[in-house]
């Protein structure tokens, strides 16, 4: 897996949301390899693709999972590779049971928690983006033309809605 990072998910109902994460990704033109693995249904797919990552060079796993969602934790605990976490409102409880479960981690296996849903997918590629640049000058600088452009982007907005209203 000649990949920078490893994006997981628990079942291919999450793909519309994990989408956002890998669409960062691109974005930033960071290889990645993106599956389908459950912490529940198939745990030693999971432990393999871990495994792969490692050999392979990947330096983040993104892990996104809904209901009883254990994928980042359990990632987290084959690995010492930084773990992004994106808790799925895909269950009835709407993603709280997501967010609880990716969210609290034991004291020595830290998962980085997103919020939940497609925000919590974006701002995944983004900390892994966050990740790579510091060590790599070009994602780096990426990073930050991103954060002007999205500033850039607030006070066009601001004077569109004095322009308006003052
Ligand atoms: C979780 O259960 C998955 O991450 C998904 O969010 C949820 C439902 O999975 P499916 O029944 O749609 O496969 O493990």
């Amino acid at each position: 897996m000649k990949v920078k990072v490893l994006i997981l998910m628990g079942s291919d109902s999450d793909l519309p949301i994990m989408k956002a994460a890998a669409k960062m990704l691109d974005d930033f033109k960071i290889s990645y390899y993106m599956t389908v693995s459950s912490a529940h249904r198939t745990p030693e797919r999971t432990v393999k693709l871990i495994r792969d990552a490692e050999k392979g060079g990947v330096q983040v796993i993104i892990a996104g999972a809904g209901a009883s969602a254990h994928l980042a934790g359990v990632v987290a605990a084959h690995t010492i590779l930084p773990v992004v976490g994106v808790p799925i409102d895909s269950s009835p409880l709407e993603g709280v049971d997501a967010l609880f479960a990716t969210v609290q981690m034991p004291p020595g296996i830290p998962v980085a928690t997103m919020a939940v849903g497609k925000s919590g997918a974006k701002n995944a590629g983004i900390l892994a983006a966050q990740i790579i640049g510091l060590s790599d000058k070009k994602i780096a600088i990426a990073l930050k033309a991103f954060k002007k452009k999205m500033a850039a982007e607030v006070v066009r907005k601001a004077k569109k809605v004095e322009e308006n209203f003052s």
